[in-house]
């Protein structure tokens, strides 16, 4: 796909990649992604935003194939589904300078072996000219990684970001106009790589508050021309109060778990509580991401393997700990055989989760009456402990 004009000497390039699957050899993709790239060209000076996935980079050096001059190529982050191509560009443009931030050089250096002489690192609120526009750079830290930023063209009030309000998600559309399935893809995008740094995302988006922005350009995904569509909804991921949900992962070897899982689920709607079922044997963990963003309780269902949880379940125990969502509660329930540590294991592999544990619910192989009693009473101090947060 050439070039496409987003506005005068504004272009929109880079690649849509239809067919991947998985990203960082760990998140589904099941919509694909695009890595773009864009193209300013001022009355004095030409730039090119980021580049492409080393796997898309023919295709960039295709779109380029006219361009005659760079005279900046902008590295916003330096992991390399952005930075991969900076190498050939740079091969290419002999003159160009290479623009990062000062925290970008060195991982650019380490990750592409890009000469340091290339290199022009910018502050925080730095502004370049290009003539008859001009680009200012914002330090937006983790998003995704230490050392990104975006940049803001200052006359057309156009936002590029980078990971920052992207979503993975292969279109042909240029803007977000199918805004229910680009939601779910930038919530997606946003609880597997910024969850965990929530609070320095709300910072960043306090840095933005003065700009008259009429366009964010992501480096994933289409572009918002109505950009509180996409600010809001980080807004709200990022707000501390959760909502009336309940996200419970499980697995269930021989149908106890299962059981238990069934009618827990069963009761907590009974009390007008949202719950997310998700059976950890099938499940795309994006979507069990997605749902940890506004959850107020997690409850991980599990066997006992030997002595222990069922390692699927401690996998996406450990996915939650480190994804850090706004969770308030927590509990276990599940079956086992003789004995077991399925409790003290979990609740020790989630200690990022600032969470109160609730009463877990264990019973020896098939649940009985007393334990569908336990789980009526799990679901009522879920009940109440939502309730107590002005949830229900
Ligand atoms: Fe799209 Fe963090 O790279």
């Amino acid at each position: 796909m050439e070039f496409r004009k987003i506005r005068e000497n504004v272009f929109l390039g880079g690649a849509v990649d239809w067919d991947r699957r998985l990203f960082d050899s760990l998140i589904p993709l099941p919509d694909g992604t695009s890595y773009n790239a864009y193209l300013v060209k001022g009355s004095e000076k030409t730039v090119l935003i980021d580049t492409v996935d080393p796997s898309a980079a023919d295709g960039l050096m295709e779109q380029l194939k006219d361009v005659e001059k760079l005279d900046y190529v902008i590295a916003h982050h330096a992991e390399q589904d952005h930075s991969g191509s900076i190498p050939v560009v740079l091969a290419k443009y002999p003159a160009a300078k290479l623009i990062t931030s000062p925290k970008g050089k060195p991982m650019i250096m380490d990750h592409l072996h890009v000469a340091e002489d290339r290199i022009v690192s910018v502050n925080d609120g730095e502004i370049i000219s290009l003539g008859n526009d001009a680009l200012q750079f914002i330090h937006t830290p983790w998003v995704h990684w230490p050392e990104t930023m975006v940049s803001y063209l200052n006359e057309q009030h156009i936002l590029f970001t980078c990971d920052f309000f992207g979503s993975h998600l292969a279109t042909t559309d240029m803007y977000a106009t199918d805004e229910a399935r680009v939601y779910e893809s930038a919530k997606r995008y946003y609880a597997e790589i910024m969850m965990p740094f929530r609070h320095t995302i709300r910072n960043n988006i306090e840095k933005l508050k003065g700009l008259t922005i009429d366009i964010i350009a992501p480096s994933h995904g289409p572009m918002y021309d109505k950009p509180s569509f996409i600010i809001d909804a980080y807004k709200d991921w990022i707000s501390d109060m959760p909502k009336n949900s309940v996200v419970l992962p499980f697995i269930s070897m021989h149908g106890s778990t299962r059981l238990m899982v069934e009618y827990l689920v069963g009761a907590l709607a009974k009390k007008g509580i949202t719950v997310y079922q998700f059976d950890l044997s099938a499940v795309d963990i994006g979507k069990l991401a997605i749902s940890l963003v506004d959850a107020a309780t997690l409850i991980v269902g599990t066997p006992t393997v030997h002595v222990g949880p069922h390692p699927v379940v401690m996998y996406a125990a450990t996915l939650a700990n480190a994804l850090r969502p706004k969770l308030r509660f927590a509990s276990i329930i599940g079956s086992y055989g003789w004995a077991g540590k399925a409790v003290e294991q979990i609740a020790a592999s989630i200690p990022n989760l600032k969470v109160e544990v609730l009463a877990p619910v264990l019973c020896k192989g098939l649940p009985a009456a007393k334990d569908y009693e336990a789980l009526e009473k799990l679901s009522l101090a879920v009940w109440e402990k939502h309730k107590s947060l002005g949830l229900t």
